[in-house]
This record gives C-alpha cells, structure tokens and sequence, in this order.
C-alpha cells in the first residue's frame, strides 16, 4: 500500500517523531510505501508531494516543526473537494492518506472518511484539548517552554518589585496556563473555563505583594474578564475565520497595575512556545503515535486514529476527537487556586 503523509493546522513539536514513527514501523513491519504531501490539506490538492523514505525520516525525532510543512487550508474550499483529491490520489497511486492534526483536521479527515477515502489519523495540539486522548504531543513541551519562562520573570520581577503578567496559548482551553502556573508557582491563573473578575484578580496580586513576593499572573490567550463577552483578539481572523488569539496579558497589565499600585509588565510567550526541540516525553508518545498509527493502516482501520489512555496507545474513530472539547475540569482550577494569592 502507497500511503500519503500530511501534517495540518498549527505545528507542534513532536510531528517530526510521528512521520519517523510511521516511516519506520510502516516499512519494517508492514510493507507500506509513504509519500510526503506538502503543506497539510494545500499539498494534497494541488498534487505538491514530496519522496518520504526510511533515508527521509533519519535523525528527524528531536526536531521540531515538521518535515512537510503545514497550513491551515481547508480541503473542501478552492480546487478542492472530494472529487479532486479522489482524482489526485489516484493519478499518483495513493491508497490511503495518513493525517496528523487537531480538531479542524480530523473533521475534515471525518467528512472524507464518510465519502469513502481510506484515512487514518493522529490527533495533534499543543492546547492539549481533544477529548479523545488523554495527552497530546507538543503538550508537554509547551509547558516546560512556558515554566522555563515563568521562572526567567519570576527573577526579574523579585529585582524590580514588579508584577509579572505571563501570557500563554490556549485557545479554549487553560491546560498549558494550569500546569506552566502550578510549575511556577504563580500567584493567580487565569484561563478560558472561568471567568474571572479584575477585583479577585487585585485580590491575588496584592496578597502575595503584602508578603514580599513579586506576583506572577499566568493567563491563557482565550481567558475573558467577567466583564467581556469575547476573548481578546486585535490581529483579524486566520485561514479558518477563527479570531487570531493574543495580546489579553497586555489589556490586564495596566488594569492590574491601576488598581494596585504595582508597577505590572506583561510578556506574551506566542509562537515560542511552539517551537523548538520536542520534549522527551513528545517524542516517546509521538514516536508511539506514528508506529501505531501503521499498525492501524495494516489492519485497514480506517475512519480512525490513535489516543493515550493512561499509558496505552488505543484506536477510536474520529468523531470522538470531534465532539466535545477537552476543558480543565473546574476541581482542577478550585485545587490550583488553593494556592493563589
Ligand atoms: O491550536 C493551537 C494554537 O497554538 C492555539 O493555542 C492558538 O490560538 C493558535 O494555535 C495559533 O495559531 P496560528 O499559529 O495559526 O496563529
């Protein structure tokens, strides 16, 4: 079988060991061949391929971004459309697509599964979102990027007596927010699950200041004041028509620093947070997904994808990465925010 390969949506460290994981397992194990297609949805649409061979994938686990690149094109707008991509697949001999991406992703895999592509998918999001799989890939690394960071502020801000406002991703969700902060040790963490007034926000910030400390807030890009019905967005929509997140550290900086006193400077960790070598623990559990998700295609497991339950890879059709997003539970945030303050 002639397998094509892409990568879609945002990166996340960790798709590189996914491609090699496939490569590798799909040819020793299974006889596949695989093909690369460029760009995620873009490439297969306009027949952009590229050779992917075990002498491809060589050395490629610890880097990060990925090796095919990636977009956030729909499939179904422009040339696309179920016809074409039958039509591109078959001029170049494809059997089956292997499809690495988050949720837009595997809905757009879910729908041309429906009409009779064969496709088997890897979920991926740094936002660690997807309610199918208890961890993704790209996760881990983006915490230990935004605690790195967080300590980095921490040591400034005790110089100055500052209060330090650390921005993170997370888009609908708080997880990188929780965990980065609890590493930390942040004062206040703030995320989409929970709005949040700016009085209990003060509250936080000056508690910590009365004993000394210089405050550490970490927000989430997707958090709301309880005043807003929007999360904050001044940078126009993407590909998708989604609001481009960021900047919500900036508009609480001054509203934080009024209200106390307290000289408050916010950072945005963006893109940072994205990039870079994956995390051991990435490329173990990315490396797994990749091999896995070989398996499945020998089996001709199609309509589904690989997920982490506990510590076992298991497969599950698409619409359970679909359905419901993944939020922090609010016992989760109640027992972080034991700790504020
Ligand atoms: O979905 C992952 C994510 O990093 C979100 O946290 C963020 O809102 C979005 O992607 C940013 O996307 P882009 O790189 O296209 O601006």
């Amino acid at each position: 079988m002639r397998i094509g390969v892409l990568t879609s949506g945002g990166d996340a460290p960790g798709l590189n060991a996914v491609i090699r994981g496939a490569v590798l397992n799909g040819e020793r194990q299974y006889g596949l061949d695989f093909i690369g297609i460029r760009d995620g949805w873009r490439g297969l649409v306009d027949a952009d391929f590229q050779q992917l061979e075990r002498s491809d994938v060589k050395g490629i686990g610890k880097m990060g971004g990925t090796i095919l690149g990636s977009s956030r094109t729909n499939p179904f707008e422009g040339n696309g459309g179920i016809d074409r991509i039958n039509q591109v697949m078959s001029d170049a001999k494809m059997d089956a697509l292997l499809v690495i991406g988050g949720e837009g992703t595997l809905a757009a895999a879910n729908r041309l599964a429906e009409a009779g592509i064969k496709i088997v998918g890897v979920p991926k999001t740094v936002d660690n979102d997807l309610s199918a799989t208890d961890y993704t890939f790209g996760f881990d690394t983006a915490v230990n990027i935004a605690t790195d960071a967080m300590d980095r502020l921490r040591t400034t801000g005790d110089s100055h007596h500052r209060c330090m406002v650390a921005e993170v991703m997370g888009r609908h969700v708080g997880w990188i927010a929780l965990h980065s902060g609890m590493a930390a040790g942040a004062h206040a963490i703030l995320i989409p699950e929970r709005k949040t007034s700016l009085d209990e926000i003060v509250g936080w910030v000056q508690s910590a200041a009365s004993r000394g400390r210089a405050p550490l807030v970490v927000v989430a890009e997707g958090f709301l004041l309880n005043t807003m019905d929007d999360a904050h967005s001044e940078r126009g929509l993407d590909a998708f028509g989604r609001p481009r997140l960021g900047g919500i550290g900036e508009q609480l900086a001054p509203l934080i620093e009024q209200a106390t006193g307290i000289e408050t400077r916010a950072t945005t960790l963006g893109h940072i947070q994205r990039g870079g070598t994956p995390s051991a623990f990435d490329r173990v559990l990315a490396t797994r997904f990749g091999m896995n998700a070989a398996r499945i295609i020998s089996e001709e497991g199609w309509g589904q994808m690989v997920a982490l339950r506990g510590t076992d890879i298991v497969t599950t059709p698409f619409e359970a990465a679909l359905g419901q997003l993944k939020q922090v539970p609010m016992d989760r945030w109640d027992e972080a925010a034991l700790l504020f303050g």
